[in-house]
């Protein structure tokens, strides 16, 4: 069975040919150089390898003003956040329309070429409130929003080295390797996962369900920028590796990640996530309590009643498993959400995030049903060490 097609029907490459980005090494020296913020170089490789499927490059005017306003780009496909390059404002000042511009990381290595094909007001005021749906700054997203140049410079972007120092190189696989691996197991259906935290007992509940239904799944965790108070990727990876080890069927489950910066924009993040799983040839995806939320901007199903004015097959094109709140029941000893279990809220185990914090640092496991006793171990050692 042929895999999923990609978001606009055709998966992107923008990385260069060695001998075109020999060629392109060679003009960049004598073009104006910028400096891609944290946010932008993660953008960048994500376009690079077409998980940002159909972007090229950073977006013009008529497709960030669709994406505000309707979640759509200027062509009708469905896309819910804006990808735009936003320089400070000295730095846009010095470039035109129909000028290259070199792209660089933050340490000054080359990333790749922008032809600016368009230069344009950043209106924030319009991406700040349909985005976020708040314009408060402590708000992580917004915040990072505000403090973004006044112009966005837009143009197809051709790719010299998507990342000088990628993490976890071998379990970085680019959409067309997800795909060729999904073909190599046979799996005609999968399951994508995406997560920001440490596996717990309810996200691998989650999973497992996910997995009853399709033929394979995919761990996905995301490990772009996250905010400071974000579990680092690092410590979860430890966490990921040893429990896909331990606790799932690894001819059945794939894990890799996906260099993306979070946004933290709940709903309209979760139709983000669900398109570029489906660029990366998943069919099924994740979507559970409050996803990609951050303190309470969102209401507990928001990010899977925003699915609901799509026509899916159409728009989305993958199947979104939606799941309630759930936590481990100590009468029905097993996770539950509401919808399974006649149980109340004093027979949870649901310890927030707060406490489970104190308890690491102070050396002891959360409960066993609520993190296996691996990962708390893990964990442990983590909130030790950043004491
Ligand atoms: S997120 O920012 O990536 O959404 P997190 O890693 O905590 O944060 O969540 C990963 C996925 O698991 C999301 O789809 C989220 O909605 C879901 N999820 C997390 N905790 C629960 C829970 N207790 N019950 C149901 N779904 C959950």
């Amino acid at each position: 069975m042929a895999l999923v097609a990609p978001h606009g029907g055709t998966l992107v490459n923008r990385i260069l040919s060695p001998d075109r980005a020999k060629a392109a090494e060679a003009e960049a020296k004598s073009l104006t150089s910028i400096t891609l913020s944290l946010r932008e170089s993660f953008d960048l490789e994500m376009i690079a390898i077409g998980a940002f499927s159909p972007l090229t490059g950073f977006m013009g005017k008529a497709d960030f003003e669709g994406v505000c306003k309707n979640m759509r780009l200027a062509s009708g496909v469905v896309w819910p956040i804006p990808v735009t390059l936003c320089p400070p404002d000295e730095v846009s000042a010095k470039v035109s329309v129909g000028q290259k511009v070199a792209l660089k990381d933050d340490k000054g290595r080359l990333l790749g070429i922008l032809t600016i094909q368009e230069k344009y007001a950043h209106d924030k005021n319009l991406e700040i409130p349909n985005v976020y749906k708040t314009e408060e700054e402590a708000h992580p997203g917004v915040k990072i929003i505000k403090n973004q140049g006044n112009t966005c410079l837009a143009g197809p972007i051709d790719v010299i080295t998507p990342n000088h120092e990628p993490e976890f190189s071998d379990y970085r696989l680019p959409p067309a390797k997800t795909r060729e691996a999904f073909e190599a197991k046979g799996w005609s259906t999968v399951a994508a996962f995406q997560t920001r935290n440490p596996i717990h007992r309810s996200h691998e509940y989650l999973t497992k369900c996910a997995l009853e239904m399709t033929d394979g799944l995919l761990i996905h965790p995301l490990v772009g920028e996250t905010k400071s108070d974000d579990i680092p990727a690092q410590t979860r990876m430890d966490c990921y590796k040893t429990l896909v080890e331990k606790y799932y069927n690894k001819d059945r489950t794939l894990l890799s990640v996906m260099p993306l910066a979070m946004r933290y924009a709940g709903p309209r993040e979760a139709v983000l996530h669900s398109l570029i799983r489906k660029n990366y040839g998943v069919t099924h995806f994740i979507v559970g309590r409050d996803h990609a939320g951050v303190g309470s901007y969102y209401g507990t199903d928001d990010a899977q009643k925003i699915f609901d004015q799509f026509d899916l097959p159409k728009d989305i094109g993958v199947t979104i498993l939606k799941f309630e709140h759930t936590a481990w029941c100590k009468k029905c000893e097993a996770i539950v959400s509401a919808k399974t279990c006649p149980h109340g809220p004093e027979d949870k185990i649901a310890p927030s995030g707060t406490k489970v914090r104190e308890t690491l640092k102070a050396g002891q496991r959360p409960p066993v049903e609520f993190s296996r006793p691996e990962i708390a171990d893990i964990l442990i050692r983590w909130a030790q060490a950043a004491k």
